[in-house]
């Protein structure tokens, strides 16, 4: 393996730290959510800071606009002649944070503690914009082959007007492979490529048992409180051990790695009486068969019930999917679960919500070669075939357009960047073992 080229490289990206440090900072200062809610200005900044910053690594930058969409964001460097072209995704936008006493520090605030920054964002995904921009600065934009960056806005709300983008800009975004940094690495220091992703699938339940609520004591007995109603439904949704119990859903085998349940309990902070739930291999659980939660009830808090019957509730359940399992199938098979499990003649109506759907990637190839090589050279081990029990429903879709297209996906987060939770954080010498694999792939690949 001829390692020459990786000197310099290596070399720069090291001095670039400081730059690419810089640039998540100035994103992760910005609250991009994308929920329903939140001030969509924020959203225009963000890409108007992501621009600014593609633009400043080398880039010719526009801003892509869907009506009544969050602005994306392409980036272009003109292949040289007979060189392939790479598509960068990462997306701009970040979830809500939830209560603001479970973070130890402000969540737009970027803050380093042990070599990892904090904030909203820094690992999903802002790391992956700045880890493309970095693999551009990497070559003073002068990249050896095509590369076009395409951020998009509104992932985090699973991209709803996806189809609208790839109608209207499907024609720019064409490439012979596509880098998606929005998944992570297997640990801390030790590089991942993500070989599957699962689907999701969500509706809203409502029960109701009572026109209005009543007295407890005078009625309680014969008469059905909806509350109770709703938990023996949500409590259908698994078997005893904890498998899922929906009926007629794909289930697949993932390699189980070197993953032992102590790992997996410390990454998630489970506490020491709770037990792990379902049957097989805990890599299977987690990527290659379906998962149910219940995300959210409405129902009287404990502070505001008094002692009455409450007349209605309701539920938001998400399933995730594997690879193999069609989402609309699967929202029918847990509506019909659902609505066949009410118990008691109760009243019940199931919304749909969105879908995303799952994706298999392929792992062959020179394109894969060159990643494995990259990601080799700058972390000095080898990656690791993993699977993303997350779902990015750009990819499905984009495949589906570009059959030919090589789909890689990486990131820069780990199993302790708490996505989507409080103290969310990216290991900040991982940023830079990504940005200097990124940034030799490109070149592996112009020399392939
Ligand atoms: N980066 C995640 C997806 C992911 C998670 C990939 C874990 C690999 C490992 C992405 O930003 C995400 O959270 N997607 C949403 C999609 C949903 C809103 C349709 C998800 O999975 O909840
Ligand atoms: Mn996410």
């Amino acid at each position: 393996m001829k390692t020459a080229p990786s000197v310099p490289l290596r070399d720069r990206v090291r001095d670039l730290m400081p730059r690419i440090r810089a640039d998540l900072e100035t994103l992760v200062r910005i609250p991009s959510i994308s929920h329903p809610g939140h001030e969509p200005s924020q959203l225009r900044r963000s890409a108007e800071a992501t621009a600014k910053i593609l633009s400043d690594a080398g880039a010719e930058v526009r801003l892509l606009e869907i009506e009544g969409a969050p602005p994306a964001v392409l980036g272009r460097v003109t292949a040289p002649a007979g060189r392939p072209t790479v598509l960068l995704y990462a997306h701009h936008d970040v979830q809500p944070t939830g209560a603001r006493e479970l973070w130890h520090s402000e969540p737009f605030e970027p803050i380093e503690k042990k070599g990892r920054l904090f904030g909203r964002g820094s690992s999903d995904d802002k790391c992956g914009v700045v880890m493309h921009a970095g693999a551009l600065r990497a070559f003073d934009g002068k990249t050896p082959i095509g590369v076009t960056v395409f951020v998009e806005g509104e992932e985090e709300w699973g991209s709803p007007n996806l189809a609208k983008f790839l109608e209207r800009y499907g024609d720019e975004l064409r490439a012979d492979a596509v880098i998606l940094a929005d998944s992570g690495n297997w640990r801390t220091g030790q590089p991942g490529l993500t070989m599957s992703l699962r689907g999701i699938v969500a509706c809203d339940i409502e029960v109701r048992t009572l026109d209005h609520a009543v007295h407890s004591g005078e009625f309680g007995g014969p008469v059905p409180d909806a509350l109770t109603v709703l938990a023996k439904t949500l409590a259908t949704l698994h078997d005893d051990k904890g498998n899922v119990a929906v009926a007629g859903l794909a289930h697949g085998k993932a390699d189980p790695l070197d993953l032992t349940e102590e790992e997996l309990r410390k990454q998630v902070g489970m506490r020491p009486g709770t037990r792990l739930i379902g049957e097989g291999g805990i890599t299977d659980r987690m990527w290659m068969k379906p998962a149910i939660s219940v995300l959210g009830i409405d129902a009287p808090k404990i502070t505001e019930s008094t002692n009455q019957l409450v007349p209605s509730a309701r539920a938001r359940v998400s399933m995730r999917i594997p690879p193999g399992q069609d989402a609309d199938a699967a929202m029918k098979a847990l509506i019909d679960h659902l609505r066949k499990n009410v118990p008691w003649g109760a009243d019940v109506s199931i919304s749909p919500r969105g879908h995303g759907k799952p994706y298999q990637l392929s792992g062959e190839g020179k394109t894969y070669a060159a990643m494995r090589r990259a990601m080799t050279e700058a972390f000095g081990r080898e990656p690791v075939a993993m699977g993303a029990g997350g779902t990015i429903p750009f990819v499905a879709d984009f495949a589906r357009m570009l059959p030919n297209a090589t789909l890689l996906l990486t990131g820069a987060s780990d199993p302790f960047s708490n996505a989507h939770s409080e103290d969310e954080s990216v290991d900040l010498a991982d940023i830079e073992r990504s940005t200097l694999a990124e940034a030799l792939f490109f070149e592996y690949l112009a020399r392939s």
